[in-house]
């Protein structure tokens, strides 16, 4: 099947900067009008300022005005397919439990919503 998200994500993923894990990871993010944003993982020779492709594919949704999003779809050469790491599944999370995600490895795809993969995450409840 032919899937725009994983297109997108695809050609994201060959953008990424990661001379230091040579792991290279696309993302796409759909937003509720049918907006698509992408990112790539952006890796730093201080390794702990990398920025993954999730995270970077949020902030240029975030920037374009989009808050509500459908899915993201995460590409890696990991099979099984990897899905966001705990700090990309807060970041995603800030926009609510139901956004599906889907991460695409050479063999297949798996399937998740940011709330099965995050449970009790910490939201803007907490703060009020
Ligand atoms: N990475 C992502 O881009 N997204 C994830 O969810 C997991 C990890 C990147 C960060 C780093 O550049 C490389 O993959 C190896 O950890």
């Amino acid at each position: 099947m032919n899937d725009p998200l994983v297109t997108a994500a695809r050609a994201a993923q060959q953008q990424a900067y990661a001379p230091y894990s040579r792991f290279h990871v696309g993302a796409a993010l759909e937003s509720e009008d049918g907006r698509v944003f992408v990112g790539c993982n952006v890796e730093n020779a201080s390794y702990g300022l990398t920025i993954c492709a999730e995270r970077a594919a949020g902030g240029a949704a975030v920037t374009a005005g989009a808050r509500r999003f459908r899915r993201v779809v995460v590409v890696s050469d990991s099979e099984p397919p990897a899905a966001p790491c705990g700090a990309c599944r807060q970041v995603l999370a800030e926009f609510g439990p139901d956004l599906r995600i889907d991460g695409v490895g050479p063999k297949g795809t798996s399937s998740w919503t940011i709330g099965s993969l995050l449970p009790a995450a910490f939201s803007k409840e907490q703060l009020t």
